[in-house]
């Protein structure tokens, strides 16, 4: 699925603070080997460059049209580099301390097995957190999956969405964490955001949720797709007299690997 990181660094603070969120959490003192686990176009990833001098760190993504994005982060911070892989094939190393993945899970089927196995190989000491929305069963994406299932969308977008349990709640990250050997934290915060614009919902899903639709239909019928989608979401979602509010549930977790 091709990504536009110009689309997706759109309502960049909203998109950025769970990331802060999250590895504030993490309380590592001077790592060796940091990683970010699908850090699409860079940005955030640079901050950890920048919290951890002393450390390599690396992001890691499968999607070209992102790391062409980070390349600009390179230059900024020494310390910091970028590569294309499925994070499905990777693996801690013994110098890894901490992994981040933000926002990206969601994207990994079969990614709670996979948490186990990272887990399993992180060195006793190590970190890990985790970041997922928890917005599945929230009008924009029932609204999203519904049209996608329906009548003459059906057979064009048949498994091309996935359905709700796409990520684990916060216990089973919890739950998956501690059966590993770590001490874990997991919660979950409802961010009520305020978006300006006319159906900003829609613009805020066609930088991510919405785009493995888009990606399967030809462009009249995803123009098709999307003003039928528009309809729907503008009544779920109308605008008042400040902007739109979207609430957007995350689910974080994070792990310490027991010494
Ligand atoms: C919603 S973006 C999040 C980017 C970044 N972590 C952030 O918080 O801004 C999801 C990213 O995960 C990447 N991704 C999804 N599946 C992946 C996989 N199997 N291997 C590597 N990257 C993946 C996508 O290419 C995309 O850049």
């Amino acid at each position: 699925m091709k990504w536009d990181p110009a689309k997706y660094v759109q309502f960049g603070d909203y998109r950025d603070r769970p990331y802060f969120d999250l590895t504030a959490r993490v309380h590592a003192d001077s790592p060796r080997h940091v990683v970010d686990l699908g850090c699409g176009p860079g940005n955030l990833t640079a901050t950890l460059a920048e919290r951890w001098p002393g450390a390599l760190v690396m992001g890691l993504d499968s999607s070209a049209e992102m790391l062409a994005q980070s390349a600009v982060h390179t230059g900024q911070f020494p310390n910091l580099s970028f590569g294309r892989a499925d994070i499905t094939d990777w693996m801690p190393t013994e110098k890894t301390d901490v992994v981040v993945t933000n926002a990206a899970l969601q994207w990994v089927p079969g990614h709670r097995d996979l948490l186990a196995r990272w887990l399993a190989a992180l060195r006793p000491g190590a970190w890990f957190a985790l970041q997922v929305p928890g917005n599945f069963n929230s009008p924009s994406h029932t609204l999203m999956r519904g049209l996608a299932e329906s009548g003459a969308w059906g057979g064009r977008l048949a498994g091309v969405l996935r359905h709700d349990d796409v990520v684990g709640e916060p216990d089973d990250y919890l739950n998956i964490m501690l059966d590993a050997g770590c001490d874990a934290d997991a919660w979950e915060t409802t961010y009520f955001q305020l978006l300006p614009g006319g159906n900003p919902v829609l613009e805020w899903v066609r930088g991510a949720g919405l785009r493995p639709v888009l990606a399967a239909l030809s462009a009249a019928d995803a123009r098709d797709f999307e003003a039928e989608y528009a309809a729907r979401l503008a009544k779920a979602y109308p605008a008042g007299p400040h902007g739109t509010v979207f609430p957007f549930r995350r689910i974080f977790a994070v792990a310490r690997k027991r010494e």
